[in-house]
């Protein structure tokens, strides 16, 4: 502790033992020379002070310690970063969850949200996170994979899921819950699902089939199973941080990309992209995560209390993604920037008999058996070949 310059505080002077000490021992001498100085007296006395200092001495030696035991008033901070906006469902959700947390920890707890990507992009943010920078983070499962967890981009494959519920019986049940004790040999802890949506194609080009995307450069998230949807549909993916996408569509670095249509929005993408298509062809979600060691290291009752706020809050987030993906679709289409198609069922036929074999294709890379216990959990089992 540094040195402090200037008179002791109020504060200072409950436990700063110099004062404790000769104040006190003032005190106890004034009462006593007030009492007539007579024969025997003044042994007693001597007797008395005696047995005083001792006390005065172990009550000086008693009182810093007193002080360390205190409760600090510091609170355990938690540094939440990601990369989406801050009006988006995202953040939303992140600072519902700021609001329970630090209710049920009673402000024990203080949650800092850093949206954005303004401390860190897609891969630093992980790294970050391995290394305790920061202390929670909800990156899109699809970017798992360059961790070396390759079993989280099964959540990529095109039309895996025909919807929310179906969507639920994996995020809310076991695989989806072995998929995020996976993390911990990464020395990170999954604690929930928070969903996005399903993602759409878009680029300046009409997109009415397969064939539209031949040749065209899309921008996409460091996952080699949507790497290998864009290959069969003949596109050319480019992987590329979140933060940059916008400067690469409106540049002209890429020609398209796909996402949800709250990314789509809240991003901009809609300014500098003319036409897109409402295939719905994959999910994105998102895995709140913290670093095991900083997790598991947190006092029991703070835990529980960041568990609860978390498990209150990922329904919350999953409203407010859908809400949000709605309304936003609702706005780009008033805006008159970006047309969007929905595609006929022949159309829609041709997409998914384009992307399908995927499924097959990657099951090395993300497990066959996975895969078929997904197909289990939802009883839907799309036609890959
Ligand atoms: C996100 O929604 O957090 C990012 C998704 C992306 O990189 O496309």
């Amino acid at each position: 502790m540094g040195a402090r310059r200037g008179p002791p505080t109020p504060d200072m002077r409950v436990w700063t033992p110099t004062f404790v000490g000769v104040s006190w021992w003032r005190s106890v001498s004034a009462i006593y020379n007030v009492i007539p100085a007579q024969a025997g007296i003044q042994m007693r006395f001597n007797r008395a002070r005696t047995v005083l200092l001792a006390f005065a001495s172990l009550a000086l030696a008693a009182a810093p310690l007193r002080a360390e035991q205190e409760p600090t008033a510091v609170p355990i901070v938690i540094k939440f970063s990601h990369v989406a906006a801050p009006q988006a469902h995202k953040s939303l959700a992140g600072e519902h969850f700021k609001k329970l947390a630090e209710e049920y920890t009673h402000g024990r707890v203080k949650i800092e949200l850093y949206p954005n990507s303004q401390l860190y992009k897609d891969k630093e943010e992980l790294e970050a996170l391995q290394l305790g920078a920061v202390q929670m983070l909800a990156p899109s499962v699809s970017k798992f994979g360059p961790l070396g967890i390759k079993a989280f981009e099964v959540f990529d494959l095109p039309y895996i899921f025909a919807g929310y519920d179906e969507l639920a019986k994996v995020t809310e049940g076991e695989v989806g819950r072995e998929l995020l004790n996976k993390l911990e040999s990464k020395g990170l802890i999954g604690l929930a699902y928070w969903n996005n949506g399903f993602k759409i194609l878009s680029a300046n080009s009409q997109l009415l089939g397969p064939d539209d995307v031949l040749g065209l450069k899309m921008r996409i998230q460091a996952s080699k199973v949507i790497e290998a949807q864009m290959w069969a549909l003949g596109a050319l993916p480019q992987v590329m941080a979140f933060s940059e996408a916008y400067q690469a569509l409106s540049s002209g670095v890429v020609d398209g990309t796909e996402n949800t249509p709250a990314n789509m929005y809240n991003q901009k993408m809609f300014e500098v992209q003319k036409h897109a298509t409402l295939t719905n062809h994959g999910y994105l979600g998102y895995a709140v995560i913290s670093n095991a060691k900083f997790w598991k290291g947190l006092p029991p009752d703070i835990r529980a209390a960041l568990e609860r706020a978390i498990a209150e809050t990922t329904p919350v987030a999953n409203k407010l993604a859908r809400d949000e993906n709605e309304a936003a679709m609702a706005e780009m289409k008033a805006s008159g920037r970006t047309v969007f198609h929905e595609p006929t069922p022949e159309e829609m036929a041709a997409w998914r008999a384009a992307m399908l074999p995927v499924h097959d294709e990657m099951a090395n890379r993300v497990g066959r058996d996975l895969i078929d216990r997904i197909y289990a959990a939802t009883g839907h089992k799309p036609a890959t070949q």
